[in-house]
């Protein structure tokens, strides 16, 4: 075990859970929110895998976009290759069953929460990523936003000990906030800068984490000798 609270799920992101307790309280919906090729995707599955691997966790990463081989690519890439957890982390590529269903089903968050049930019947599974909660939204075309979205967190809150993790695609901060963001228990948000024409920056907020005392700075995000790690910001 480790020196943290054990109710806690750490995000194994170098630097980060001290500053919200030990990490993300349990059974907690929380979303992993920013603009394209922020490491929303990679963050999310950091989490699955260190989870797997230090503390025996079990995960589930459902992908709506983005093939299940091209995801491994780039975990690889990142020095977390799939093999290692193959018994502890399923990959789950629902876009390829969008392609060859031959009737397209009305209500994806309902054939999502099926397919979860059913592999819940199996495995218990203690966290759950959904890549991404934005494309969900979108092909399920909800009529009532809000109320889908009440619903389908609620109906995650009601697993035991399962904590859940949305990957949201967030375009600029200065976008109102959205319905996701007020009925989630948390939001990590990445954003990333360009500096000249050299260089991108990259940086992490934790903008939300109910019952939890946290630090609310950006701080730079940066892959490191095989880690994610973040540090303060240092202002010029
Ligand atoms: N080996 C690597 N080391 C560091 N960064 C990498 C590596 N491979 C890919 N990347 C970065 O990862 C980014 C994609 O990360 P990803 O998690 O897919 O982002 P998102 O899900 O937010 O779109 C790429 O744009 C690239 O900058
Ligand atoms: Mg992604």
């Amino acid at each position: 075990m480790n020196q943290w609270d054990t109710e806690r799920i750490r995000s194994y992101i170098v630097r980060l859970d001290e500053q919200m307790e030990g990490g993300m309280p349990k059974g907690h919906v929380v979303l992993i929110s920013g603009n394209p090729g922020t490491y929303k995707s990679s963050l999310a599955y950091n989490i699955l895998y260190h989870n797997a691997v230090n503390n025996d966790m079990k995960g589930l990463y459902v992908s709506f976009q983005q093939s299940r081989e091209s995801l491994q690519d780039q975990f690889n890439s990142l020095g977390m290759p799939h093999e290692d957890v193959d018994d502890k982390i399923t990959i789950v590529d629902v876009g390829y069953l969008r392609q060859t269903m031959k009737t397209r089903p009305q209500d994806w968050i309902d054939v999502f929460k099926r397919y979860v049930d059913n592999i819940r019947a199996t495995t218990h599974y203690d966290m759950l990523v959904v890549d991404s909660l934005t494309t969900l939204e979108i092909i399920s075309n909800v009529e009532n936003k809000r109320e889908s979205l009440f619903q389908l967190f609620e109906w995650l809150r009601s697993f035991r000990g399962l904590t859940s993790f949305m990957i949201i695609e967030r375009p600029t901060k200065e976008d109102v906030m959205k319905e996701e963001e007020f009925l989630a228990d948390g939001i990590i948000y990445l954003s990333k800068e360009r500096l000249g024409h050299m260089e991108t920056r990259r940086f992490l907020t934790i903008d939300k984490m109910r019952a939890t005392k946290h630090n609310t700075s950006y701080f730079a995000l940066l892959f490191d000798g095989g880690r994610f790690q973040v540090t303060r910001v240092i202002s010029e």
